[in-house]
Order: structure tokens, then sequence, then C-alpha cells
């Protein structure tokens, strides 16, 4: 029977579709006010948690800032979706330890962040001597509590191609090498040096991937015209380290979680001279990571990569709820803009057709 050829191809090929527990994201900005209230469903319509970024005007610095934030978050909610916003602490120079610790106490701070000062969005109340954080990171260390870092130098002698790998060589491995206790998450690596380090690196430490960053590279940005809204930080790397990341995320390896680092700008600020950095995936990410997993024949990790392996870093449970889905024959159709009282929001957009649905 010629059952690869006309209408009932279809018809007799087997659907597909896969179970998830419901994942998590270990990596997400909400921002706040009128941009928060836009973009909140669209995270929490797939995912039960996320760890939510700090880099507010000004910064999330306190558990007592935290606090009120994950507030504002919930208040945010509509009524009928369940999310639990993870809140992470805004490292700067003045945070007090002994706040931390109560930040960790409390539960509600699942993590600090480390912005070094000016490497990327409102990072410039972060960290420009290491050495003025230690009693902080010492106390990190001796409680469990992640760091979790923007791991990029910004020196402005140091390429911005090459900011990751230096900064795993001048700042990570030192720092690790000095508190071996102290639990790290490489944010959003985005080079085969990364994915090397994060390997190797032992229980203490993981990584992050955001979804993007399995999809584009940088002449995904840059060649035949310049494309905003590939723009984030760090910056998409060459071919090849696309590619690392892809075998790194689609390995197994419990080292490696899903991390969005979805990032909402209003389109004036992204369409710019001097555009904002940030993909916004927050919409797509699961269809898109499913087409990624199956493209690599691994769909059968991507259960790992967007719900087990983060939990079992930051030492919660998985989540009970499930969410399931199915390949069809026609495309996903996403909005193309979220629309914010803001401003709109573009969605970032692979470029290519996805038949991964997520099913309501
Ligand atoms: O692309 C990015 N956008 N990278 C970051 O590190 C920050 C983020 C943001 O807050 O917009
Ligand atoms: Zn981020």
């Amino acid at each position: 029977m010629p059952l690869e050829t006309g209408a009932g191809l279809r018809y007799l090929r087997p659907m597909q579709a896969i179970t998830l527990p419901r994942p998590d994201d270990w990596h997400l900005h909400l921002r706040d006010g009128a941009m928060l209230q836009a973009v909140l469903p669209e995270t929490a319509r797939h995912f039960a948690r996320a760890i939510i970024m700090p880099n507010l005007v000004p910064p999330v610095v306190t558990l007592a800032d935290a606090t009120a934030y994950r507030e504002r978050i919930l208040a945010a909610l509509p009524g009928e979706m369940g999310f639990d916003p993870l809140m992470t602490l805004y490292l700067t120079e003045g945070t007090d330890p002994a706040d931390v610790e109560r930040a960790a106490a409390s539960g509600l701070v699942k993590a600090v962040k480390l912005y070094p000062v000016g490497a990327t969005t409102n990072s410039h109340s972060g960290v420009r001597d290491l050495a003025k954080v230690m009693p902080v990171l010492e106390r990190m260390a001796a409680i469990g509590l992640p760091l979790c870092t923007h791991g990029e130098v910004t020196d402005p002698e140091v390429d911005i191609f090459d900011r990751e790998a230096v900064f795993i060589d001048t700042v990570l491995d030192p720092l690790r090498r000095r508190l071996p206790e102290l639990r790290v998450v490489m944010e959003h690596i985005t080079t085969e040096e990364g994915a090397a380090y994060a390997a190797e690196g032992g229980e203490n430490l993981a990584a992050t991937i955001t979804t993007h960053h399995l999809i584009i590279n940088r002449n995904h940005i840059l060649a035949g015209g310049i494309r905003p809204h590939y723009y984030c930080l760090p910056v998409a790397k060459r071919e090849k380290h696309r590619l690392a990341l892809r075998r790194a995320a689609t390995s197994g390896s419990p080292r490696y979680f899903l991390g969005t680092d979805s990032a909402p700008h209003v389109d004036a600020l992204k369409e710019h001279a001097c555009g904002c950095a940030g993909c916004f995936t927050a919409t797509n990410t699961l269809s898109l990571l499913a087409h990624v997993f199956e493209e690599e024949g691994a769909l059968d990790r991507l259960e790992g990569f967007a719900s087990r392996n983060g939990p079992a870093f930051y030492r919660l449970p998985v989540n009970a709820g499930e969410i399931r889905l199915e390949k069809r024959a026609e495309p996903c159709v996403w909005p193309a803009k979220i629309v914010s009282d803001t401003g709109p929001v573009t969605v970032f957009d692979p470029g290519f057709p996805v038949y991964w649905h997520v099913l309501p």
C-alpha cells in the first residue's frame, strides 16, 4: 500500500505527542506594572514556576523588595492561572549577608543574581569588585543558596564575542576554586566553552540554556540586514557554539536546564539606534523546544531539560501537573506581538514553521 504519498499519509501516520511534567522557566524577566500585566500570562499559561530576574529599576535587592515584587506578580496573575514566582535578589556591593540569609530562610528567595556592572539591561547597580561581595558569597556557600551569574566580563578591551569565555577563566573559575561549596548557575550560556565548563563542574554547578540560543547564531542577527529582535545578551555566537548548546541541552546531562531569559522590551526600544537586548520567547518556547529536540533526535530528553533537571538542582519537587504537546499537520500560529499598555512586544520569530502545538 503506498503509504508515503497522498492524503492518506496524514491519516495513517501515528500522531506524535509528548506529555511532560509541567515545566519551569529557570530564568525569566517579568518587569513590572503594565508590562508585567501583559507578559505574565504568556509564561503562566505553560509554566508552573519561574526564577524571576531582579533587574528592575530600582533593582530587587532586599528580602523586603522581593516580597513586595512577588506580591505584585501574584496580583497581576489572572485568577484562573496557578503560578509560583521564585524570587531572586540582585547582588550589589552593599548587600547585607544577614538579609540574604533571612531571604533564603523565608523560602521566597531561591537565588542571588550577579550582574557585573554594565554587562546588560539595568546592571549599573551590579558588582564591580568581587572582593566586596565575598562575605555575601561565603554566607551563600554556607547555607546552600545558589548564585546565578550573568557570565560576561565588561572590560571594553574584551571583544563582545569573547566575554563569556573570558568570564569563565578570569572570574568564575577563580571564584569556584576559592569557594567550592558555592552553588552556581551559569545563566544563558552561549559558547562551547560555557557548555564544557558546566559539564565538568560537579553537582554544585549547572547552566541554563535559552530557547533562542538553540535556534539563532550571529548570522541571523547581522547577515542581510540587522534584526534587532534577535539581539540579546550574551549575544548569539558562531554556528559551532549553537551546535554545542544543542548537544548540551539534548545530552540528557542534569547539568543543563531551561532558562528562557525571555526579556520583553517594547518595539520602540528594540527598533532603535541603540536597541535594548532581549528576545521575548515566553509565548512559543515549548513548541520551539519540541521542534529543536525532535530535530536532534532527542524528544525523550525534553522532559529532563524542561521539567526535571532544574528542580533537581534547586532542590524542589518536580511539578505535579502535566502539559501535552502534539505534532500536527498545520503549523502553530502565534500572535506576532503581545500588546501592553506601554507598547507592543514582538514575539520571537524562529524563521521556520513549527508543528508542535501545546494543548490548552
Ligand atoms: O538579552 C538580555 N536581556 N540579557 C540580559 O542579560 C538582560 C535582559 C533584559 O533584562 O532585558
Ligand atoms: Zn536575563
